[in-house]
């Protein structure tokens, strides 16, 4: 038996090859409308690629159980569609110029459309999920929806200001973390599995969600922006505070809060440069801190399966959180 620190990244894929494979037809066949603005926005998200991490844990989660694979595929695909309608909206809200090294569909067919484009999308994923014909995946998707466009009104809200580590998590999980739980707990239904179980798997949906937006915030601050596909540290300047800022936020000197309000005013790095926050940051561990609770993120999300028993299976689900916190794009 291969331990779980074994698997690679290929065995990972390779297992859900086939799956991803008819996930994508799917999601191609699903983003047709008769109006070509739709279709081509969806195409042009869609051909952008992205890590299809949502649909793999569907499908992971599915495979546990005994279940209907068609199904799986179709919800995979519903939550891959979820994804990109957030994506399209966020990045109207975020003035994003570019999405996984692309122009960003904004740039393209302007906010109006694109708007239009997210709604259609919004309402394809729940038109593929009353095919299922299951009132409890439309619960979960709609409480899903509202806690996803919460998160993103709370981050308005907040936007240029500096926030507790508690407003922080409760943002991160409604804007990333609670897909990732629901993407499991969706497996779960359709492997008709009982509510301890779905809430296990939830569990490790939501920690791993956790651990994935924090390294991606860290990304934002140190990697570069040819590995990262859009422009570094876009987060401060959007007036986004994340968590390795707020920890260095917590234990610095009033001249160095200044540093960063002035980015967070500025919305752009004019009178204090990146490499400045990027020092401070370092000196006070506070990058380090950040990836440490990634790290303790992901081990809980470990946790929450450890009574599954043992498969091939089960050694994927262990083995993306130890993917999602050592990943560098
Ligand atoms: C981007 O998600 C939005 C966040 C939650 C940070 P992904 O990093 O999964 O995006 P793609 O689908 O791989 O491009
Ligand atoms: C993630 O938010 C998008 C959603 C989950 C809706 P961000 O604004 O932080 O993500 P990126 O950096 O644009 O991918
Ligand atoms: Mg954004
Ligand atoms: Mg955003």
């Amino acid at each position: 038996m291969s331990s779980p620190a074994t698997f690679t990244v290929k065995e990972f894929f390779d297992l859900l090859r086939d799956d991803l494979a008819a996930i994508e037809r799917e999601f191609g066949r699903d983003t047709v409308s008769s109006v070509r603005a739709i279709t081509d926005i969806g195409e042009h998200l869609r051909a952008g690629g992205g890590k299809r991490i949502r649909p793999a844990l569907l499908l992971l989660c599915a495979k546990l159980f005994p279940h209907d694979e068609r199904s799986a595929v179709r919800l995979g695909a519903m939550v891959e569609i979820i994804h990109t309608a957030t994506l399209v909206h966020d990045d109207i809200i975020d003035e994003a110029r570019t999405r996984r090294g692309r122009p960003a569909a904004n740039t393209q067919w302007g906010n109006a459309k694109c708007v239009l484009a997210g709604d259609w999308l919004y309402m394809q994923a729940f038109k593929i999920a009353v095919q299922e014909r299951n009132f409890r995946i439309l619960d979960v998707l709609i409480e899903l929806t509202q806690q996803m466009v919460e998160g993103e009104l709370l981050q308005m809200e907040k936007l240029g200001k500096c926030i507790t580590l508690e407003e922080h998590f409760d943002m991160i999980f409604r804007k990333t973390a609670c897909l990732f739980s629901v993407s499991m707990r969706l497996g779960a239904i359709l492997g008709k599995a009982t509510a301890e179980q779905e809430e296990k798997l939830g569990d490790y949906g939501r920690n791993l969600g956790l651990a994935f937006q924090i390294v991606d915030d860290v990304l934002d601050l140190t990697a570069s922006e040819e590995v990262l596909g859009k422009p570094l540290a876009s987060d401060l300047r959007e007036g986004k505070v994340t968590m390795a800022v707020i920890h260095a936020l917590e234990r610095c000197t009033p001249a160095e809060r200044k540093l960063v309000e002035s980015v967070l005013q500025e919305r752009a790095f004019e009178s204090v440069k990146h490499e400045q926050v990027l020092e401070m940051l370092h000196r006070y561990g506070s990058i380090q801190y950040a990836h440490k609770t990634a790290e303790q993120h992901a081990e809980i999300a470990c946790r929450a399966i450890c009574s599954f028993p043992d498969s091939e299976v089960k050694r994927a689900l262990l083995f993306a959180p130890e993917f999602v916190v050592e990943r560098n794009s």
